[in-house]
């Protein structure tokens, strides 16, 4: 019920600010990190510390005490081989550091993300970066929030405006960790057809009129973070995210947070078949698109390869 979720969201915002307090007590500790410290997962850009294991053993522990028959699936535990297909019970979602890679090298945007299913669908999600102080909250039919430096905001910060056309739009992007040759070509051309000058004969002070015609976007952003795209999103500051191979602790908390800012949050269904976006899913509102991992044939064999 909404009370429940209320509640909920009580124990899941205290329980992302511990972990958030745990999160800044490894960066102290690990800079100066040495490469010993750094585990690799599927090679050598999926990155794993110490602090991404303790911290998701800390959330557990507790969603373990307050919500004993809720089900829990965590990056870390997932990748020990704690791995339960979902059903229709709750069922906590969480990365216990998003953004993994700028911990380790101490850029600053880095969070927890806490979401919960219910039914097969996200409900509630808490997103927190103990670095900037900025906690991000969603819950179904509730609205989403920014709560940062002792005030709460709603999300989004301002109305979102219609955006007619990619050429107006500041994108999050990600490298994400598969670089393998298909999917990095892919990524990199979907990046050169949003970003690049579509008049090949463009040139620094050649001919405007023909520039301003295209449709290259604004620009091109990557926080190293799926959740804090999504609160970005939500927030007002980003007009879309795309990523393809994201987990669903990427996605779960941002997903609410974005969706209950007025977002849609959308698979393969509304890209083009290599995943690229197209200007049909832009009809005038904030978006964020995101193709989820396993959605064909093909990347299900490649998943159940990589973990
Ligand atoms: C990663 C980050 C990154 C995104 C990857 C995620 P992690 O999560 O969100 O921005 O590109 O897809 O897996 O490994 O830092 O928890």
């Amino acid at each position: 019920t909404p009370s429940d979720l209320r509640d909920i969201l009580y124990f899941t915002t205290n329980l992302a600010r511990r972990a958030g307090d745990l999160i800044l007590e490894g960066s102290k500790a690990i800079h100066g990190i040495s490469a010993k410290d750094v585990g690799e997962k599927k090679n050598s850009v999926d990155l794993v510390t110490e602090y991404d294991v303790k911290v998701e053993e800390l959330v557990k522990e507790e969603i373990g005490r307050m919500y004993p028959e809720f089900k829990f699936i965590g990056e870390e535990s997932y990748s020990a081989g704690s791995q339960h297909p979902l059903t229709d019970e709750p069922t906590f979602c969480v990365d216990p550091i998003d953004g993994t890679t700028n911990f380790v090298h101490g850029f600053p945007f880095v969070c927890i993300s806490i979401g919960l299913i219910y039914y097969k669908r996200p409900v509630l999600g808490v997103v927190f970066n103990p670095f900037l102080d900025q906690l991000y909250t969603g819950v179904k039919g509730q609205g989403s929030y920014l709560h940062t430096r002792g005030a709460q905001y709603k999300l989004p910060l301002a109305p979102p405006r219609p955006l007619p056309s990619l050429s107006q739009a500041l994108i999050a992007v990600e490298w994400g960790s598969d670089r393998s040759a298909p999917q990095i070509t892919a990524k990199s051309d979907s990046f050169l057809r949003l970003a690049g000058d579509p008049n090949p004969s463009a040139s620094r002070g050649g001919d405007k009129a023909k520039v301003e015609g295209g449709k290259m976007a604004h620009s091109l952003r990557s926080m190293g973070s799926a959740a804090l795209n999504f609160s970005m999103v939500a927030q007002g500051g980003l007009d879309l995210y795309w990523e393809i191979g994201c987990w669903p602790w990427d996605i779960c908390a941002g997903t609410v947070i974005a969706q209950e800012a007025g977002g849609l949050v959308t698979g393969s269904s509304k890209c083009s078949h290599n995943g690229d976006v197209t200007e049909e899913i832009l009809t005038g509102r904030k978006y964020v698109v995101i193709r989820a991992i396993g959605d064909t044939e093909e990347e299900k064999g490649r998943d159940a390869q990589k973990r």
